[in-house]
């Protein structure tokens, strides 16, 4: 049976939202940081001390999420957007995921690993050649992923956005997050002031289950599907 649908929506993805395309999570079983150390490979001081290992890592990553493509949940994120007034994708993922599966109204709060900046001159560059063929810039000096790594801070523009985003949204889906990493995890509570509805999907309960209305435990794709069989979005 269909619902009435959200005025203005927001999506809320992390990692457990690409799990289904193959892109594998940052914790839990055969997580990212099980296996690699992010203070050698994912912070400003690893990257100043020895950017050929940050490097490697980043293009073992480019080149795995290379292999993967986006899956229905993806679609049913698009679908949405096409057909309801106000969609926003807020995403944790690096991966451009969203993107690839059409989705244009997208905040990535922790940067992109297809996006590069040059510290020294200030240079951008921005394509999903995987491995990348040349780690520097034009000026020589070593290109630098357009990540949020750990101890850096969020850029000002995409948090508030972001904020504003889901501070005026009168449904909120939160989908695959553990939950644990700040400012992002604190950021659907603003749907809160808004008397917003706050849908978790995650097979997991997390820290911040207790400030959702709903749990949809199961899988992106599932649960998603069931949302749009609510809303009536056609795929
Ligand atoms: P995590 O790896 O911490 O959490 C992934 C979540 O996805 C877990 O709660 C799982 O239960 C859930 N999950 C797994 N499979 C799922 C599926 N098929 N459908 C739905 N949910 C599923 O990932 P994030 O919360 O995104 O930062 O991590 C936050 C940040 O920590 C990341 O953005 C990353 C990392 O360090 C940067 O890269 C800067």
């Amino acid at each position: 049976m269909s619902s009435p649908r959200p005025q203005r929506l927001v999506f809320f993805t992390g990692a457990g939202m690409s799990a289904e395309s193959g892109v594998p999570t940052f914790r839990g079983k055969g997580g990212i940081w099980k296996e690699y150390d992010y203070e050698r490979y994912a912070c400003q001081p690893a990257f100043e001390t020895n950017p050929e290992a940050v490097w490697e890592f980043h293009n073992y990553r480019r080149q795995l999420v290379s292999a993967c493509a986006p899956h229905d949940g993806h679609r049913v994120i698009r679908a949405a957007e096409q057909q309801l007034e106000h969609v926003t994708v807020v995403t944790q993922n690096i991966d451009g995921m969203h993107q690839l599966a059409g989705s244009e109204a997208v905040l990535e709060l922790h940067g992109s690993l297809w996006r590069l900046r040059c510290e020294a001159c200030g240079a951008t560059h921005e394509g999903r050649e995987s491995p990348l063929s040349s780690l520097t810039c034009d000026c020589g000096a070593y290109w630098r992923p357009a990540i949020v790594w750990f101890g850096d801070a969020l850029d000002t523009a995409t948090i508030q956005a972001s904020a504003e985003a889901i501070g005026q949204c009168d449904c909120l889906v939160s989908i695959g997050t553990s939950a644990v990493v700040y400012p992002a995890a604190q950021l659907p509570l603003l749907a809160e002031r808004n008397g917003a509805r706050l849908i978790e999907i995650n097979p997991e309960p997390t820290p911040m289950s207790d400030a959702y209305h709903e749990h949809m435990r199961g899988p992106a794709s599932e649960m998603l599907a069931q949302l749009a069989a609510r809303w009536d979005i056609e795929l």
